[in-house]
């Protein structure tokens, strides 16, 4: 039997996925050791493997097939827009995609002016601003402390996730449009789920008892 192989966003998503694998049965001593370096943790019991990779490159490795199954917040997969399919929404994570900015910038967008945006989710910002409010912006590309940008004149908005809003409250900044609700998503790759159909479904359709009995509670 083939392995099958998950590729899991590193942190917080990645620690919930693998406790809720222990609930359908799946364990993996290993993974669990925070000393280790190794990359890569077999289980030989059901011939699964699972690696920690970087969560915008989780896409990346299910598109290509080195890994079967990711599991990765919809923030990043909607940014990577990889050939894949998502198949469940593992419903933790959750947090919301925003424009957010100073108060004073919501002129700024009631009136379509042209705008700074900067964001770490070009791509999703971009969507956003072009197709479905049809303004013309600059999308700037960040890579973090994005509230700094119009704290500081870079931009006049930014487009980032917002979870519990401390960050923008901190930093006088708010939510002024709301994009999209993201959580924790499952991909698979469009070859595998074909060529594994039984063992990968077999997985969802345990993993899908776990999450209504979670909601049921
Ligand atoms: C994320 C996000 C916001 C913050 C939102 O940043 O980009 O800055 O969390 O969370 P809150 O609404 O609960 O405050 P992250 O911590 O990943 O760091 P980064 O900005 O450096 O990427």
């Amino acid at each position: 039997m083939r392995y099958i192989t998950f590729a899991l966003a590193k942190g917080r998503l990645a620690r919930t996925t693998l406790s809720y694998l222990e609930r359908i049965g799946v364990t993996c001593e290993e993974m669990k050791d925070p000393d280790t370096r190794k990359l890569i943790f077999v289980n030989e019991e059901y011939k699964l493997k699972f690696f920690l990779a970087k969560a915008t490159d989780v896409p990346t490795y299910v598109e290509y097939g080195a890994a079967d199954i990711g599991v990765a917040g919809k923030d990043t997969i909607m940014e990577e827009g990889r050939n894949l399919y998502e198949v469940m929404d593992l419903g933790f994570g959750k947090c919301r995609m925003c424009v957010c900015g100073p108060a004073s910038a919501r002129e700024l967008l009631k009136r379509n002016e042209i705008i700074r945006v900067a964001s770490k989710y070009p791509n999703i910002a971009k969507h956003y601003f072009n197709d479905t409010k049809n303004q013309t912006v600059e999308i700037i590309k960040l890579n973090g402390s994005v509230e700094l940008a119009p704290i500081v004149g870079l931009s006049e908005v930014i487009v980032d996730i917002v979870e519990t809003g401390n960050t923008l409250r901190e930093n006088g900044l708010e939510v002024l449009e709301e994009i999209c609700p993201l959580s924790a998503r499952v991909v698979v790759n469009q070859v595998s789920l074909k060529m594994e159909h039984d063992r990968i479904m077999h997985i969802l359709n345990e993993l899908n008892l776990v999450l209504k009995e979670d909601s049921r509670k």
